[in-house]
């Protein structure tokens, strides 16, 4: 099937490369999603995958077949990039159906299977207008269907829905996971969008100058982040992070302290045996801070930020800035003092000089 096994490799535009040494496994029907900041070499990687740019070093495995230095019409795979540049002479049922055409097949055929995906993507009633008479969405639905018509077993996305506007983008991104749902393809998906990698992904690869720095369900890169890069990068509101000292107790309880805070973590959170007076960040998510009357802590509201049905509301402790979540109907003023408390679990602890998870 659609397995994909990136081994040891290395590609890339110049001469130095964007990234080597990559391995990534992808299971048959897996929806991958590769999140990581501008630059950080994505789309090399994809196009990587694809045979559009030379592969340095290692291989590309797709199906058990090792595909390295296969053409790319040959690799089974269906593209969408962020600028779906669709014939604008041709019809949607054209522009769909041109691959399949230019491969030589029946023309009963071709429209038999433009049908099929016009379905699919509800665009059945816009199969004979012109690109110019479609909306962004819809364009971009041309533009998945015309990947989609070629049956590949392993589609390849490139920030496909970056160019919408956040309405569209909502809508598309539920169709793209029903279509999964559906189809049982494997995928693998860019984005630098978060909210997009959260919804979509069975498994995240999150990026970061070339390297993958960490690979889980995003629960678990949410949950526990493998080093300061991922935790500041995945989720919003941002984590925020307290330089302090790891304390070892004598009956092993291990705690958190610094000028502002004092906490006794729960040891689950922790990966690797704690060392006293390590030297640490800790991390901490606004699921951690908890408004409550009689909370152990109290802290100025330096800003609101409403969301809609909650708030969240930023927290200035001695200048240690805590997000918390609000969600009664009035909201707090700026200044007003809250008394919160922090939830020890959940909370993530990092080493100060590596910047890996504890
Ligand atoms: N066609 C190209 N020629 C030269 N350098 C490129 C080209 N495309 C990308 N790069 C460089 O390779 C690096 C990775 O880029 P890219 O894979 O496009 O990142 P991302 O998709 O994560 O934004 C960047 O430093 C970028 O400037
Ligand atoms: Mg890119």
């Amino acid at each position: 099937m659609s397995r994909l096994v990136l081994r040891q490799l290395a590609a890339g535009h110049g001469r130095a490369p964007v990234f080597q040494g990559l391995d990534l496994e992808v299971a048959d029907g897996e929806f991958i999603v590769l999140l990581g900041p501008s630059g950080c070499g994505k789309s090399t990687l994809l196009h990587a995958i694809a045979g559009l740019v030379e592969v340095r070093q290692g291989q590309v495995l797709i199906g058990g077949h090792d595909m390295t230095d296969a053409d790319p019409a040959e690799r089974g795979i269906g593209m969408v990039f962020q600028s779906y540049a669709l014939y604008p002479t041709m019809t949607v049922a054209g522009n769909i159906g041109f691959a399949l055409r230019v491969a030589g097949l029946p023309a009963a055929e071709v429209a038999q299977r433009v049908q099929r995906v016009a379905r699919l993507l509800q665009l059945e009633p816009l199969l004979q207008r012109k690109p110019a008479q479609l909306s962004g969405g819809q364009r971009q639905r041309v533009a998945i269907g015309r990947a989609l018509v070629r049956e590949p077993a392993l589609f390849l996305f490139d920030e496909p829905l970056s160019n919408l506007d956040a309405q569209l983008r909502t809508e598309l991104r539920r169709e793209l996971k029903l279509l999964h749902r559906q189809l049982g393809s494997t995928m693998v998906y860019v984005t630098h969008d978060q909210v997009e990698a959260m919804t979509l992904a069975t498994r995240l690869v999150v990026m970061h100058e070339g390297r993958i720095q960490q690979v889980g369900t995003p629960a678990e890169v949410y949950g526990r982040p493998a080093n300061r890069f991922v935790a500041s990068f995945v989720g919003s509101p941002g984590m925020a992070f307290e330089a302090g000292t790891l304390r070892v107790g004598p009956q092993g309880q291990v705690s958190f302290v610094s000028s502002r805070l004092q906490l006794l973590l729960d040891p689950a959170t922790l990966d690797h045996p704690p060392r006293d007076g390590q030297a640490v960040h800790l991390g901490l998510r606004a699921d951690q801070v908890r408004l409550h009357p009689d909370g152990p802590y109290e802290a100025a509201v330096q800003l609101v930020e409403p969301l809609g049905g909650q708030a969240v509301v930023w927290l200035d402790l001695g200048g240690c800035l805590l997000a918390a979540l609000w969600s009664e109907p009035v909201l707090p003023a700026p200044d007003q003092r809250l008394r919160f408390t922090i939830h020890a679990a959940g909370a993530s602890v990092f080493d100060a000089a590596t910047g890996q998870r504890c």
